[in-house]
């Protein structure tokens, strides 16, 4: 059976994880670009399970699956190791065989495959290190779908900035709630919303992007960086009082996860394509406005 154009007149995309901030994000802004889309949350389809994930491509006939679900819980995969092997690793590479032949997969992966060591953005070929049981895992699943052998694209993001739990949210709640603002200043990435990589990804789609494509927004930060920027942005919309935060080391904040220190996506790629990414500060502003009209 051959696969079929996923950017065709009314094509049909199944988005896993749909109710995660990426799942939620693409299937609010497909219908608007003709794209007909099967939101497939956790309670329609456990992405481990092959019977189902088999049976919802039967049913559904998408043109393309976007894999969203993911055990994104980086310090949680650390307790859960098995649980994040099944989900992260065995769960794409069992996907990607159900759609081979039959559609496109688009897989989103992360800069945790990367050790983090030196400072030059990485590129897709650079080979990963990873230093965590979610970064070992989702590497286990880019590998399984490659192995697989039909037509993907394993889309590796970073820091991402949604519609649900995320760093941003968080610090605004701390602000809120008058918590002192203690943030590490010595991991570096990019922070990137998911309005942003959903435009991204259409337009890598668009020019036929398959392979590994690292996806993020322009410029980079610290942890610092960002959750100043978002107490100084989220003030001046009324979203948090304007509060100091606090540099500290990652040394002082122990997690059961390591992280790359410099976890840079280097974008050469993306932008060959044609893609053109915002700075993420400007994609920060056009999140924290959405957040603001929907607190109202
Ligand atoms: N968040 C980041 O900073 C980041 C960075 C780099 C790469 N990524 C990658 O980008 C992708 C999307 O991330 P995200 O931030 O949108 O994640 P997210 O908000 O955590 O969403 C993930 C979704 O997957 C669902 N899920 C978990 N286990 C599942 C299962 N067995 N079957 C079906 N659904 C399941 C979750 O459901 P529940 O809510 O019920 O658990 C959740 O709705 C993932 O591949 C992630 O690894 C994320």
């Amino acid at each position: 059976m051959a696969t079929r154009d996923p950017m065709q007149a009314g094509a049909r995309w199944l988005i896993t994880g749909a109710r995660g901030q990426l799942g939620r994000t693409l299937c609010a802004l497909l219908p608007a670009r003709g794209i007909e889309v099967v939101a497939a949350d956790r309670a329609r389809l456990d992405v481990t399970d092959v019977t189902a994930v088999a049976r919802e491509l039967e049913t559904a006939s998408p043109d393309a699956v976007i894999h969203c679900a993911a055990f994104t819980h980086v310090d949680g995969c650390e307790q859960e190791p098995e649980l994040a092997q099944r989900v992260n690793g065995d769960a794409p590479a069992a996907l990607a065989g159900a759609c081979r032949d039959r559609c496109l997969l688009v897989s989103w992966s992360t800069d945790y495959v990367f050790d983090g060591q030196g400072g030059v953005p990485w590129r897709e070929e650079d080979e990963p290190r990873p230093l965590s049981v979610y970064g070992r895992t989702k590497l286990a699943g880019e590998q399984g779908v490659r192995e697989a052998g039909g037509e993907h694209l394993i889309a590796r993001t970073q820091w991402v900035i949604g519609p649900g739990a995320n760093f941003v949210r968080t610090i605004l709640g701390a602000a809120r709630e008058g918590r002192e603002l203690r943030v590490v200043d010595d991991q570096i990435g990019r922070p990137s919303t998911t309005v942003a990589l959903a435009e991204g990804l259409l337009t890598a789609l668009e020019a036929g992007a398959r392979g590994t494509l690292h996806l993020a927004c322009e410029g980079i930060a610290s942890w610092y960086d960002l959750a100043c920027d978002a107490v100084a942005q989220g003030a001046r919309r009324g979203l948090c009082p304007e509060v100091p935060v606090t540099p500290i080391p990652t040394a002082q904040m122990p997690r059961p996860a390591a992280r790359p220190a410099f976890g840079v996506l280097d974008l050469a790629r993306a932008r060959a394509l044609g893609v053109r990414m915002p700075h993420w500060r400007t994609a920060l502003s056009d999140y924290l406005d959405a957040e603001r009209e929907d607190g109202r």
